[in-house]
């Protein structure tokens, strides 16, 4: 939906962060005072991000991308002809893990959503694409996450795992700034 992306958005502007919001189509009012820069494809949200990356101090992927897209894009309506039909299919780039790889680079979190298995597998997400913070969801749980307006999550980094109860997507996403904020600058 989007959702809990623009209420990170939102909750870095409130916080004093000057805010890029790289959206791909979603049916929601932007933030006030945020760089919008729409995009319809994995390839433009890449090539988006990858043009704004300098000074960036912190970068958040929280779109739902396409892990893969049609190799051969129609420019017409397919007709029917068969009972089946096959749609050949090639991958998508890995914005955040193209971003975890660039040095320097901006600290870098990522989304883990996850129906089984939660915190093993938002550990090696943090391993595998080298990142610094793992939000994880867990999406077997109809009342939060996908499209929901509360979400709980937990922020897993390396060598911890800490938990974020229950609450609105606009207190999580603080909740999550305030960490990210914790870790670049710890406070006494
Ligand atoms: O590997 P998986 O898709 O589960 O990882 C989810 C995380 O990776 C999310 O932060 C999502 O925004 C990001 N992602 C990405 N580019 C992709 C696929 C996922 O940046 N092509």
């Amino acid at each position: 939906s989007g959702k809990m992306a623009y209420a990170l958005a939102s909750a870095a502007r409130r916080l004093g962060a000057e805010v890029c919001l790289v959206s791909g189509p979603v049916a929601l009012e932007p933030p006030r005072s945020v760089d919008l820069v729409a995009v319809e494809s994995a390839e433009q949200m890449h090539q988006a991000v990858m043009d704004r990356l300098p000074g960036v101090d912190i970068f958040i992927a929280a779109a739902a991308v396409s892990d893969y897209r049609p190799l051969a894009p129609a420019a017409q309506k397919i007709k029917k002809h068969s009972d089946t039909m096959q749609i050949e299919l090639v991958r998508n780039p890995d914005i955040l893990a193209d971003v975890a790889r660039l040095s320097p680079r901006p600290y870098v979190a990522g989304f883990a959503a996850e129906s089984e298995n939660l915190l093993e597998n938002a550990c090696s997400k943090l391993s595998a694409k080298r990142v610094d913070l793992v939000i994880a969801n867990d999406i077997s749980r109809t009342d939060t996450g996908f499209n929901s307006d509360e979400n709980e999550c937990w922020l897993v980094g390396p060598g911890y795992e800490h938990r974020i109860e229950r609450r609105a997507k606009g207190l999580i996403a603080e909740a999550i700034l305030v960490h990210i904020a914790d870790k670049l600058e710890p406070q006494g």
